[in-house]
């Protein structure tokens, strides 16, 4: 189907002109409260907008922390109602309506899906609806394939099951986790993918090396947050994760970039 101007301009808004994207995850909050930090958003948030192609959070954190005169992209985070402490992850509703993504302009909503939990109906038909609602104004949906607290979930079997069932019901843009076997997901995901950084890895070179296999297998970027803003230098960080996703770079030029980045900061 041919996509209305409205769809395409938000879009490209998000996937930038190279077909490449970098978001950044700041909506860890809905959840897990004040996740390590980002205890106080606007501090952790502020400094990295510029580098970021898109920023993903919530409603609240959006009006609080960022200046409205912000030229970024805001991807809107319309799903939860759950808690880490709460009796389970998956059973999330939808928190904000679309015409509200309308009036703060968002560029993009993005809610979970929760597949194989007992909640995995109402989470996809609230992913269905969404799009209906997006069509019919133009606001497009991202899915993020969502594991709760079993992060063992993330192998490519189960993924590229989640990733399709988003594509299958109308998802614009797919948000999953990066796995062995990762093309086997790409492959059978017919819009475009993108990754999240999941927790803070050991090394800034583990998390060079993910975001480089899973551009070369076929996703069209990151949408990350831990493993920038968890870093002692997320300026340095998210500044050599978009030399992998925009300018080719090999992990190994990503880590020379970032180490002379955080030489200069001192
Ligand atoms: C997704 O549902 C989460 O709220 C985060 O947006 C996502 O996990 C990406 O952030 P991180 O790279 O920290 O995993």
């Amino acid at each position: 189907m041919e996509m209305d101007w409205g769809m395409k301009n938000r879009i490209s808004r998000i996937i930038q002109p190279d077909g490449r994207t970098v978001m950044l995850a700041v909506d860890h909050g809905y959840f897990l409260g004040p996740t390590s930090k980002l205890e106080v958003p606007r501090k952790t948030i502020e400094p990295l907008l510029p580098y970021a192609d898109s920023v993903m959070l919530t409603r609240g954190v959006l009006r609080s922390s960022i200046r409205a005169d912000t030229s970024t992209p805001i991807v809107l985070r319309v799903s939860g109602g759950t808690s880490v402490i709460g009796e389970s992850l998956a059973n999330e509703g939808i928190t904000t309506p679309i015409v509200e993504a309308l009036r703060l302009n968002a560029a993009a909503v993005a809610l979970s899906i929760f597949v194989g939990t007992p909640h995995e109906r109402q989470t996809l038909l609230s992913l269905s609806n969404m799009v209906t609602e997006g069509q019919s104004v133009g606001m497009p949906v991202l899915a993020v394939t969502a594991v709760g607290k079993e992060l063992e979930k993330r192998d490519a079997r189960y993924l590229a099951l989640s990733c399709r069932i988003a594509a299958e019901l109308g998802a614009h843009v797919v948000k999953t986790y990066y796995c062995d076997n990762f093309t086997k997901v790409v492959e059978g995901c017919p819009v475009p993918l993108v990754i999240a950084g999941g927790p803070k890895l050991e090394t800034e070179m583990d998390a060079f090396k993910m975001t480089y296999s899973a551009i070369h297998e076929g996703a069209v970027g990151v949408d990350m947050g831990r493993n920038i803003w968890q870093n002692d230098n997320p300026i340095p960080m998210i500044k050599a994760v978009r030399s992998i996703v925009h300018d080719k770079a090999t992990p190994k030029e990503a880590f020379d970039l970032f180490k002379s980045l955080k030489g200069k900061k001192k």
